[in-house]
């Protein structure tokens, strides 16, 4: 296994450009099940995820290639039915096979994904869904058996909470049943407007693109097409989040700063300099102007709120704010893996529940440390706190960073970090 390795105490300068998003790449990889015919996807990020993904697809019969940031897919070949257990645990974005399989072969079979490091995260909306479509689904021996006899039936769905893969996968089956679908209280994330664009030009018609009603009138069948994958809000967040914590100046560049208003009203507050153009953010910290970081409370929401997404990465900054910041998770109950790592780099940082106060160092500074990563986003902000820190960290377990930042190493090099891979 590799460990990342961090000399701190840098300041990010120069620019770093994004990569496609993978909560984006994920599903729409998963819509080219839904037809037959090659489909074309650009700015695809080469990330573990996205390699597992495909790994699913050709085991369900489809082929594929890749050119630089573009997958060919054909969705011709799809002949077997059955996401096992071995890609499905390492991945739980996996269960976005259950609507197209659904919609294409009226079965699916699909391992239920356990808990994870944040949380249950369990697929109830998904299946109550499906079942509101005329799908019967068993849990059967850690499996989703779900079928039907002809084709789905349109009907209406409502989430008690705005699940965001739960709306892909409603998405993708409604758009092949036979009827009008209304999703209500669906997930408004960029993601998903993505997925609408796709599912749009493959042929389907779909209503209420960024809003929380969708309507979906069902086609008999939908046809290859090209789509591009937006850019990553989230790891641009996490490197706009990075230079602040530096106190660096820097352009992450290839961004769309229209998909992350929460973020940016919130490092406005804590002092950072922000420059948004149409697909670029000037960063600066207050510290360039030998101004300290204001702490800022935040809650997590669904989107448009703050990202759950960048809560670690936020918290890493507030350890070095002045002042008191309370930091309130309400998505997943146990996104507070970070906190333990923090703390063995010198935060000082309290949790009750789903609350964390975070009381910034102010005139001190992190200082570098053993550290382990525990999931994707815990892990950016354990190397957000190496970055800013003084001294060495050792960060163990990257794999968890290697699902979903393309290149971090080479980045943040590019951003004058001086950072490198080892085996532990
Ligand atoms: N929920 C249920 N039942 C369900 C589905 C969701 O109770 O059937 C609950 C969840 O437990 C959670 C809330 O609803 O409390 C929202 O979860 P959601 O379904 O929206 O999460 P997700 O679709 O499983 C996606 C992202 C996550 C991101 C969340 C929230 C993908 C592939 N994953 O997960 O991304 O945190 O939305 O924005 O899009 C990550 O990239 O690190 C990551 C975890």
């Amino acid at each position: 296994m590799e460990k990342l390795v961090i000399e701190g105490g840098r300041k990010l300068t120069g620019e770093v450009k994004i990569s496609g998003a993978k909560n984006a790449a994920l599903p729409l990889i998963a819509a080219t099940l839904l037809a037959e015919g090659v489909h074309v996807l650009n700015n695809v990020p080469d990330l573990r995820d996205t390699r597992t993904i495909l790994r699913l697809l050709e085991s369900l019969g489809l082929t594929w290639k890749r050119e630089g940031d573009a997958l060919y897919i054909d969705g011709t070949g799809l002949r077997y039915s059955e996401a096992s257990y071995d890609l499905v645990k390492t991945m739980r974005a996996s269960v976005l096979v259950l609507g197209p399989l659904l919609a294409r072969l009226g079965k699916a079979k699909v391992s239920m994904p356990g808990g994870c490091a944040i949380g249950a995260r369990p697929i109830n909306f998904h299946l109550t869904g499906f079942e509101q479509l005329g799908v019967t689904c068993d849990l059967e021996h850690g499996y989703v058996d779900a079928r039907i006899e002809g084709r789905l039936q349109g009907g209406t769905v409502y989430f008690d909470i705005p699940s965001v893969t739960g709306t892909e996968n409603l998405l993708m089956a409604a758009s092949l049943a036979e009827g009008t679908t209304v999703i209500k209280n669906a997930a408004r994330e960029p993601e998903i407007g993505n997925l609408i664009d796709m599912l749009t030009a493959m042929g389907a018609r779909i209503e209420g693109r960024d809003t929380a009603q969708l309507v979906i009138r069902g086609v008999k069948t939908l046809h290859a097409a090209t789509s591009r994958i937006i850019p990553d809000r989230i790891e641009a967040g996490t490197y706009a989040i990075a230079i602040a914590a530096t106190g660096g100046e820097a352009v992450v560049k290839g961004c769309d700063p229209a998909h992350l208003p929460a973020l940016l009203g919130k490092m406005h507050s804590a002092g950072v300099a922000v420059d948004a153009g149409t697909d670029s953010l000037s960063i600066q910290s207050p510290v360039c102007r030998g101004e300290r970081i204001a702490a800022v409370d935040v809650t997590t929401m669904p989107y448009p709120g703050y990202p759950t997404d960048l809560q670690a990465q936020f918290m890493a900054l507030m350890t070095l704010a002045t002042g008191v910041s309370v930091i309130h998770e309400t998505i997943f109950e146990n996104r507070f893996m970070h906190v333990a790592e923090l703390q063995r780099m010198g935060a000082d940082i309290k949790i009750d529940g789903r609350i964390a106060m975070v009381k910034g160092l102010a005139e001190t500074d992190l200082f570098g440390a053993q550290v382990m990563a525990t999931d994707l986003r815990a892990s950016s902000s354990l190397v957000i706190a190496g970055l800013a820190a003084v001294g060495r960290t050792d960060i163990s377990r990257i794999y968890h960073l290697e699902r979903g930042y393309e290149d971090m190493v080479g980045k943040l090099t590019g951003l004058g970090a001086n950072v490198w891979k080892e085996d532990e």
